[in-house]
């Protein structure tokens, strides 16, 4: 059993969650789903970035203390997971004691190995994305270019991590690892940014006091990113329990392309820095646009993943987000694009092969599923099928992956389509086919089951399976043949109704 460890961002707590965290979380979680019906032993980690200048001032706006103000909203998160079928095994919030344990002892070790000294930081700071930044990597009129918003000008002491002192041992460690970041074309930019040459950054304020202080000057708190960064080593006991830390260190990141710097060049440095393993893998996602902009709430444009499960189901969502932009690149979203999907991928075909089969069941079989036949010509699309989902899970490609498993339901929808066993007598022809199509759908249930997993389960059950198809296990259970005759099959409301 192979163990893996995955997280996604954690994301700041200034407003309840949108569209586009909605996209990694449900990304991060069908992989978690995944592994574990490949029987890998899985940790999936999500959680709220809740110190920093951005928190406390949404907080200061809304007339709250910081703390208070934190408390309000990062349930908002856990509770939208929770309705996304979201199947975390923890989330951290960066204002729990073994967070903060865990990065004072991570400031320590980098400062006791030296790469932590005082200096004056004078320059531009984007309090949106918690950045310094020097004038060539700003827009005209000091716009920062991610949220076309004015930067701010700061001038204080400051610790400063010596991130210019890592450029060769980060170069050295991408060339042993490739692949480490996905898609390959978001890891070359990773590797363009160190190439480019690299800025110490300041890990400490003292205008600021949301934070955490330094152990050895705690009239600092530190830096937003660095205590962000290490909520993926505190949350598995770093600096509280090294044994558990041991288990699953080190881990995938998925985050998206705007804190590639952050996750592929500070924290693998961070971590080199206090003597620990940088990160096993990171996947990084474009960005979901509404009218060519990044959704974001600095920017105001966003759309609430809540209200759209509300119109499509949960699973309709979810596949939407799954299926419809390549991971990596940037997607724009719409409404339109929503429904379309919806109707084309689920309710035209999957949920119209789950109902047809148990029409033709219910009317030529007696309701009583048929057994698949073993030179099944169904069986080499399924296998097909199962090889090339797996492959492109394995490269982070959640849309090739869903494309692969749907091609077994076009297979088994022409298949039906070419025997017509509607119009067929009762007889051993018509359950031979019926048997192959349920065979098929068994096999759909379980591939599909971490995208759609409620949907899934649906259709294990009315084809008269027991049990749940997340306990089914990769790759023996995708093998053909083994849906088991004489069980009742019902038909039921429209999985998907269409819209
Ligand atoms: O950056 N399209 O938090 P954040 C796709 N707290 N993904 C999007 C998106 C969009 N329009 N908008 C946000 C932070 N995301 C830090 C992270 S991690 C140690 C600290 C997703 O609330 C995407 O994954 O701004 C992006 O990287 C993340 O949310 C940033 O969320
Ligand atoms: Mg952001």
């Amino acid at each position: 059993m192979s163990r893996c460890y995955l997280t996604t961002p954690i994301y700041y707590v200034t407003a309840k969650p949108h569209l586009g965290h909605a996209y990694t979380t449900i990304i991060g979680d069908a992989l978690a789903r995944w592994h574990r019906l490949l029987g890998d032993d899985v940790h999936f980690l999500t959680g709220t970035d809740e110190h920093g200048q951005k928190v406390a001032d949404y907080a200061e706006a809304a007339g709250k203390s910081p703390q208070e103000f934190v408390d309000e909203i990062a349930p908002l998160y856990a509770q939208a997971w929770q309705r996304l079928g979201i199947t975390n095994d923890d989330f951290i919030r960066t204002t729990e004691e073994r967070h903060k344990i865990g990065v004072a002892d991570l400031l320590q070790r980098c400062y006791d190995a030296g790469d932590i000294e005082l200096d004056v930081y004078k320059g531009k700071y984007c309090v949106a994305c918690e950045e310094y930044y020097t004038d060539d990597e700003l827009d005209p009129g000091d716009l920062c270019r991610i949220h076309k918003r004015p930067v701010e000008y700061y001038e204080e002491e400051n610790y400063f991590f010596r991130l210019s002192r890592f450029q060769d041992r980060l170069l050295q460690w991408y060339d042993a690892h490739p692949g480490a970041i996905k898609p390959e074309f978001r890891g070359n930019e990773a590797l363009g940014l160190i190439r480019g040459g690299l800025r110490d950054f300041s890990v400490s304020r003292t205008s600021l006091k949301w934070g955490i202080p330094l152990p050895w000057d705690p009239k600092h708190v530190a830096y937003v990113w660095f205590d962000a960064l290490s909520n993926y080593i505190t949350a598995i006991g770093y600096g509280s329990d090294e044994e558990r830390f041991n288990t699953w260190w080190p881990g995938t990141h998925l985050i998206g392309k705007d804190i590639i710097r952050h996750h592929c060049v500070y924290w693998p440095a961070m971590l080199m820095s206090a003597g620990l393993e940088p990160p096993a893998g990171w996947a990084v996602g474009g960005w979901l646009l509404v009218g060519g902009e990044k959704m974001s709430k600095t920017s105001g444009n966003v759309v609430n993943p809540l209200d759209l499960i509300d119109d499509i189901g949960v699973d309709g969502f979810r596949y939407y987000v799954l299926a419809e932009t390549p991971y990596g690149q940037d997607g724009d979203f719409t409404y339109e694009g929503l429904i379309a999907r919806y109707n084309s991928d689920l309710a035209n075909n999957l949920g119209n092969l789950a109902a047809r089969v148990a029409t033709v069941v219910g009317k030529k079989c007696g309701g009583i599923g048929p057994a698949p036949r073993a030179d099944s010509p169904l069986a080499a699309a399924a296998a097909t099928a199962y090889e090339a989902t797996a492959a492109a899970w394995a490269e982070f490609a959640p849309n090739r992956a869903l494309d692969a498993t749907w091609q077994l339901i076009r297979a088994t929808n022409a298949y039906l389509e070419a025997n017509e066993p509607w119009k067929a007598e009762p007889g051993p022809a018509v359950d031979a086919v019926m048997g192959d199509a349920l065979e098929a759908l068994r096999i759909v249930a379980i591939l599909a089951s971490p995208a759609v997993p409620g949907s899934a389960q649906a259709v294990w059950e009315r084809i008269g399976l027991a049990g749940q198809v997340t306990d089914q296990r990769l790759p023996v259970a995708a093998a053909w043949g083994s849906y088991p005759a004489g069980q009742p099959v019902t038909k039921g409301d429209p999985l998907f109704p269409r819209r």
